[in-house]
C-alpha cells in the first residue's frame, strides 16, 4: 500500500524484521531497520522522497559513483527515553552539514525539507527499532552518491539520496589505543577533509590497517605538511587534558566540523572547565606526558559519543594515560548524554522531539 505524508511517498514493508534484532548484544551499524528513504535527483531537481521497505539497489555499472567516488554521508542517532518518546541530537546541523558537503563535492544541495521530513516520517515508522537501552540508539546514515552513467569524468546528472538506521550498541569495543601518524595524511590544505566524503574514509584504511597490525585501533592524524600538528582521528574530532585545560584544534578545510566537538566546547565551558581552541603539537603532546601534566586524551564523534583514549603510539613509544576519578570525558560524556536521552533539562535548545 502507497500512503502520502508531508510530500513523503509510503511504501510499508509486508512483514517486520524486529523479532530477528537481539536488543541486547547490538553491534555498531550491522543490522537494519525495516524501511529506509530514497530521493533521486533527475532532470536537475530532486524528486518526492519515497519510503520503501529496506531493500538492495540495482546500479548501471557506469555510474559515476564507481568511478570518481562522487558520495557523501553524514551520521547520527535518534534515542528513546524512559517514556519511548524519541529525540534526535541537532539534525539540521547534520543537515547543513551535508549540503557543505555536497557543494565540495559537486553535488546537488538536497531541500531541508526532504532531509527532515523524510528521517521524520521514516522515524515514526520504525519507532520499534530504536533502542531503549541506555547507551544504545538508532544510528542513522543519511548518503548522497552518484548514480548518473558515464565514464566521463565530471560530475553526473543523477544521484541518489538514502536514509539507512541500524540499531547500533557502542562504536568502540575496549581500549582505545591510538597511533599518531606522521607517514600518511588523511587530508591537505585546499582538499575535502572537511566534507564527509566517502573517500577520505577509504584514504583512512591502508594507514589504519597498518597500525591495526602493530596493535592500534585508530590513527590520529597530524597536519599533512609536517606531521607535527594534532588533527583529528579516523572518526572522531580529538580533545586534550593537559592540567586542567581542555584543547581541541581548530577546525580548518583539513578537519571535519563535528557537532559533538562543538557541543562539548559549549558544555565544558559552562561547567567553568578551561577550554582552548589552538593548535596543539605532538611535541607538546609527548613533553606532557613525560612530565606528568596529560592527563586525559579523547575523541567526540556521534558514533564514538566520547571515548576516552588510554595510550598513545608515538616513533616506536607507547605512553599510557592515567586513570583518573573525576575525568573530565566521563563528566562530559554524562551531560551530553543526558541531554540527548532526555534525561536532563536541555539549556541549549539542542534535542529535537520526533512526534508520534
Ligand atoms: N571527524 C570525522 C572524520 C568523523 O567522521 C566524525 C564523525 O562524524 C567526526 C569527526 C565527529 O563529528 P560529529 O560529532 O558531527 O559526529
Ligand atoms: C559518525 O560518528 O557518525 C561517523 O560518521 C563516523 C563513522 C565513520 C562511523
Amino acid at each position: 500500500m502507497s500512503i502520502t505524508t508531508k510530500n513523503i511517498i509510503v511504501e510499508k514493508a509486508e512483514t517486520s524484521k524486529i523479532d530477528q534484532i537481539d536488543f541486547d548484544n547490538l553491534a555498531f551499524g550491522s543490522v537494519f531497520t525495516d524501511h529506509m528513504l530514497v530521493c533521486d535527483y533527475k532532470n536537475g531537481a530532486w524528486e518526492t522522497p519515497k519510503i520503501v521497505p529496506y531493500q538492495s539497489i540495482t546500479l548501471d555499472p557506469s555510474s559515476k559513483i564507481f568511478h570518481y567516488g562522487q558520495s557523501i554521508f553524514e551520521g547520527m542517532k535518534a534515542y528513546k527515553d524512559e517514556n519511548e518518546d524519541v529525540f534526535l541530537f541537532r539534525p539540521l546541523d547534520n543537515c547543513k552539514r551535508l549540503n557543505i558537503s555536497a557543494k565540495r563535492m559537486a553535488i546537488p544541495e538536497l531541500p531541508e525539507e526532504h532531509f527532515m521530513d523524510g528521517l521524520i516520517t521514516l522515524l515514526q515508522l520504525d519507532e520499534a527499532f530504536i533502542p531503549k537501552k541506555s547507551g544504545s540508539s538508532l544510528y542513522i546514515r543519511p548518503f548522497v552518491f552518484a548514480s548518473g552513467k558515464g565514464f566521463h569524468a565530471s560530475p553526473a546528472d543523477e544521484y541518489k539520496f538514502i536514509i539507512a538506521c541500524a540499531p547500533s550498541g557502542s562504536y568502540f569495543s575496549g581500549k582505545v589505543k591510538v597511533l599518531i601518524e606522521e607517514t600518511y595524511s588523511r587530508s591537505a590544505n585546499g582538499g575535502v577533509g572537511y566534507a564527509k566524503a566517502g573517500g577520505n574514509y577509504a584514504g583512512q584504511f591502508y594507514p589504519t590497517q597498518l597500525a591495526v597490525d602493530k596493535g592500534y585501533s585508530q590513527v590520529i592524524w597530524t597536519d599533512d605538511t609536517d606531521h607535527e600538528y594534532i588533527e583529528e582521528a579516523g572518526a572522531m574530532n580529538i580533545f586534550i587534558r593537559i592540567g586542567d585545560t581542555l584543547i581541541t584544534g581548530p577546525t580548518s578545510d583539513r578537519i571535519l566540523d563535528g557537532i559533538t566537538r562543538k557541543s562539548i566546547l559549549e558544555i565544558a565551558k559552562d561547567q567553568g572547565i578551561s577550554t582552548e581552541v589552538r593548535k596543539i603539537s605532538v611535541t607538546e603532546v609527548v613533553e606532557a606526558a613525560k612530565n606528568g601534566s596529560l592527563k586525559e586524551m579523547f575523541g567526540a564523534g556521534t558514533a564514538a559519543v566520547i571515548s576516552p583514549i588510554a595510550t598513545f603510539g608515538h616513533q616506536g613509544t607507547d605512553y599510557d594515560l592515567p586513570e583518573l576519578e573525576n575525568d573530565y570525558a566521563g563528566k562530559l560524556k554524562k551531560i551530553i548524554t543526558d541531554i540527548q536521552y532526555n534525561k536532563a533539562k536541555d539549556p541549549y535548545g539542542w534535542r529535537f522531539k520526533v512526534s508520534k
